[in-house]
């Protein structure tokens, strides 16, 4: 994979094309196709009727008398990515059924073997990650119509009501209103992308044409954060708590699921993954990168997690990020320079970065951290206070990842003088 290269005077990058990065939807998959070939029907049948199968208590059932069919006819990046959704929900549904504790510790060959050759080909763990359930998993209701909530449909659904669409809608909508500053400045015909205007401006020690770009990425993320506040509206917390975060979670670091999942006809012993996060987001490690935020190193530090769940990520987006390491670093430049105005500039993006993680702290404590006290209050023993709700989906103790990763942001501000 080539490195992030910017020649002087090259203006329009093809991000689009090398790192599957796209000028509308950003690490979102364009226009996700909604149908696969006719061979599939029976992923797609049982995919698309899990909530009420799990509630007539049949799903697991189907799943088993699914057919093994092989992953050949499945032609193009856009069709083995449905496929990948399909199974990551099946699978879901399958491991977690109605969601009470009577868990599965064995997927059926039928499904395993499909589901991990799939897998493989795509560079994606075998379980629901970020680039299945949110950014693969829409639909414009009118195709013609605005990229709005009101406009937009998930593909697929877990039992909790709406709970889900709200969830994957929104994390989606926020992830294409930061993934905007990558793309273009608004103001003009041409296109320019904000990535390489920004390296080409530090090479050219252009100041000006640097704050403008920066400039641009703090309006894209202080409007990311006016898009998260959809949250509230669509995503009821008891539901998301109680309901939808049980079939996101993984089998990594998560006593329900100790050893992990069995994949049967693929591996001779149990393997652990990661459940699916916005955590598994390139956005906002692309941000870090280039505003040179350095998470602490360390075991089980922050910076291992957040390097943890790159591998959660398509290949292409991985490499981006790691592409977007060796360029030249915007915070140096800045502090070389000595000018008040760029300083601000650059502050700007930090101080935006650090009131996202803010909200989004708040949004973790009202969908997970108080309902899981509620949980503990007197007369309810079932949960330990370190228990299971003190991590996330992700298998992370949250509350001090989140912390720490804030923190760390916050001390990347520039001081005066
Ligand atoms: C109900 C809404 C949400 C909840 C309860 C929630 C919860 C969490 C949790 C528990 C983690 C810790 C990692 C893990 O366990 O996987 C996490 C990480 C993260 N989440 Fe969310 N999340 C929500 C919405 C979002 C949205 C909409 C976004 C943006 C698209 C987002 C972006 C992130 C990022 C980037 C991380 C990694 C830490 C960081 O870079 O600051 N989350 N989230």
């Amino acid at each position: 994979m080539a490195e992030v290269e910017v020649s002087p005077g090259d203006s329009s990058w093809e991000i689009t094309r090398e790192y599957h990065i796209d000028e509308d939807v950003g690490f979102a998959l364009p226009n996700p196709l909604e149908k696969l070939p006719d061979n599939y029907s029976a992923w797609m049948d049982i995919a698309g009727r899990l909530p009420d199968l799990i509630q007539m208590g049949q799903l697991r059932a189907e799943v088993e008398k699914l057919p093994m069919l092989s992953i050949d006819d499945l032609q193009g990046h856009k069709s083995q990515r449905l496929a990948h959704l399909a199974l990551g929900y099946i699978t879901m549904a399958y491991v977690w059924n109605k969601g009470n504790g009577d868990v599965c510790k064995i997927l059926p060959r039928n499904i395993a073997v499909p589901y991990c050759k799939l897998s493989e080909k795509l560079g994606l763990p075998p379980i629901l990650v970020y680039a299945d359930c949110v950014l693969a998993n829409w639909k414009k209701k009118d195709p013609n119509g605005p990229m709005t909530y009101e406009n937009m449909d998930i593909l697929f659904s877990f039992p909790g009501g709406d709970c889900g669409k709200g969830f994957f809608l929104v994390s989606l909508l926020v992830e294409i209103a930061a993934a905007s500053a990558i793309k273009v400045r608004p103001s003009t015909l041409e296109k320019l992308y904000v990535i390489p205007t920004i390296f080409r401006a530090v090479k050219q020690q252009d100041q000006d044409a640097l704050k403008r770009a920066l400039d641009d990425i703090a309006s894209s993320l202080k409007e990311a954060k006016t898009v998260f506040g959809q949250i509230h509206k669509y995503v009821d917390p008891k539901l998301f708590f109680n309901v939808l975060r049980i079939y996101l979670s993984g089998w990594k670091g998560n006593p329900q699921l100790s050893e992990g999942l069995l994949y049967e006809g693929v591996w001779d012993t149990p393997k652990m993954f990661a459940g699916g996060s916005a955590g598994q987001s390139s956005v906002f490690q692309c941000f870090d990168v280039l505003l040179g935020v350095q998470h602490k190193a360390g075991r089980e530090s922050a910076a291992e997690i957040l390097q943890e769940m790159r591998t959660y990520m398509p290949p292409v987006h991985r490499a981006f990020l790691h592409s977007l390491e060796s360029g030249p670093s915007v915070r140096k430049f800045v502090q070389s320079q000595g000018d008040a105005d760029l300083r601000k500039a650059y502050n700007e993006c930090v101080e935006a970065m650090v009131d996202l993680r803010s909200y989004h702290l708040g949004i973790v404590t009202k969908y997970i951290r108080n309902p899981a006290r509620q949980q503990l209050r007197p007369g309810n023993t079932s949960e330990e206070p370190s228990g299971p709700d003190s991590k996330g989906t992700g298998g992370t103790d949250i509350m001090n990842f989140l912390k720490t990763v804030k923190t760390t942001t916050q001390k990347s501000l520039l001081k005066d003088g």
